[in-house]
């Protein structure tokens, strides 16, 4: 008799490579397993090898960066996406692109199941479950850290026990994710939010305090919303992206410490490097004030606090974010041009901007020109503008002399405190 197939996103750490002998052994299916290049940055030429050690019956590695970068990074730029106003969502967009990539193997390979790595407490299950369910609804779904009740010591014995290799960081307490938009650090001292983040925590990014004296200043090219050169050097997306994560880097850009709140309903205390994030967020924000009308830039700015909860929330499926992207693609029609962004010490600040659809004009803004803009207009301007605010302060002076006022009689004198 065959056994049922799994697909596994395997990421070639402890705990999902424990997965494939777990699911083997007590689920008794054959293993697939898959693994995504999105930009983690770190070598990954021995995870396929270690896949095909531990048994699997077949391995799939996709080179993702791109896809990563324009498919859900971007849209990410143009909605200027920060959960709870801090976090770039970079953990949560890598999720459904995984997912996504899981369910085409699943199917591809007739597998009946799907299975990630993730826990019980965390978000990514969230993101991982919800998009499976919406491709395929069919495929069950293991997610083996939510039944197994190791202790992190005893997942190493059984693991040492089950001839699964045990990297010699086994007991680094940190839950580290990578991508090509940031770096996520949780667990050990992190989750004591009353103690100082430890130092050793870093890995993208320089402390400020050892950030180079002299500040760069580089140009960054929009076309579209989306950023597309350097210093007038046209770039892929992957690069824009790798340059500015290491530029950022080198002057401590992108750091970040907060309290969040999950999905699942609990606050945590999260750390976060995305210097890359930091600077292209920042510069998309100042051309977006450039060439948005003010009602525009304050609506959406809503929708984009609005798309980074549900992005965040796993939701990256659903219809509701389609209907979110519409709207901002047709806000990002005039976000083209170019700011120049000053790093230093720690902090990416636009200092210079110009777009061919400014909405600036030095005519009607300059103190030393008299054009069609006409100072007197303003007069009749601030009557009609104020009226509201001027009306209610009447009738408080009016109140405050006459009395309570009742359905347009008055009823009870006020006293004037005289006698
Ligand atoms: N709190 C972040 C998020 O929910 C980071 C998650 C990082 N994931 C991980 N498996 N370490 O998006």
């Amino acid at each position: 008799m065959v056994n049922d197939k799994v697909v596994l996103a395997y990421s070639g750490g402890l705990d999902t490579s424990m997965m494939v002998k777990w699911l083997q052994l007590e689920y008794k299916m054959d293993v697939v397993t898959v693994n995504l290049d999105v930009g983690q940055g770190k070598e990954r030429k021995g995870i396929e090898e270690k896949a095909w050690k531990l048994g699997v019956v077949n391995h799939y590695t996709f080179d993702a960066k791109e896809e990563f970068a324009t498919g859900y990074i971007f849209p990410a730029i143009k909605a200027n996406a920060l959960y709870m106003g801090t976090y770039p969502v970079s953990s949560s967009l890598s999720r459904p692109l995984i997912a996504s990539k899981v369910v085409e193997v699943a199917e591809m390979e007739d597998a009946k199941a799907v299975a990630h790595g993730c826990t019980g407490k965390g978000n990514d299950q969230v993101r991982f479950d919800l998009t499976f369910k919406a491709l395929n609804p069919k495929l069950k779904i293991i997610a083996p850290v939510r039944e197994w009740k190791f202790n992190r010591k005893g997942q190493i014995q059984w693991a040492k026990d089950h001839d699964v290799p045990v990297p010699v960081t086994a007991d680094s307490p940190y839950s580290i994710d990578e991508n090509l938009w940031g770096r996520s650090i949780e667990g050990g001292l992190l989750e004591h939010p009353d103690k100082m983040v430890p130092g050793d925590i870093w890995d993208w990014t320089v402390d400020v305090e050892n950030a180079p004296d002299e500040p760069d200043y580089v140009k960054i090219g929009f076309q579209k919303g989306l950023p597309t050169s350097l210093d007038g050097i046209p770039y892929k997306p992957v690069e824009i992206i790798q340059k500015l994560k290491q530029l950022g880097g080198k002057h401590g850009i992108g750091r970040i410490e907060h309290m969040e709140d999950r999905v699942v309903g609990l606050k945590t205390r999260e750390t976060y490097e995305i210097p890359a994030a930091e600077v292209i967020l920042n510069a998309h924000q100042d051309l977006e004030k450039m060439v948005l009308t003010r009602h525009q830039k304050a609506f959406k700015y809503q929708v984009d606090q609005m798309w980074a909860t549900v992005v965040y929330q796993g939701l990256w499926v659903d219809p509701f974010k389609q209907n979110l992207d519409a709207f901002i693609d047709s806000t990002q029609e005039n976000v083209t041009g170019s700011v120049t962004m000053k790093l230093f010490k720690g902090s990416a600040k636009p200092v210079s901007r110009e777009s061919p659809f400014s909405l600036y004009d030095y005519n009607l803004a300059s103190f030393d020109i008299n054009t069609h803009y006409d100072q007197g207009d303003a007069v009749g301007f601030i009557n009609l503008w104020g009226l509201p605010s001027v009306s209610a302060w009447n009738l408080k002076r009016t109140v405050a002399e006459e009395g309570i006022r009742e359905m347009g009689k008055k009823v009870v004198p006020v006293p004037t405190g005289a006698s």
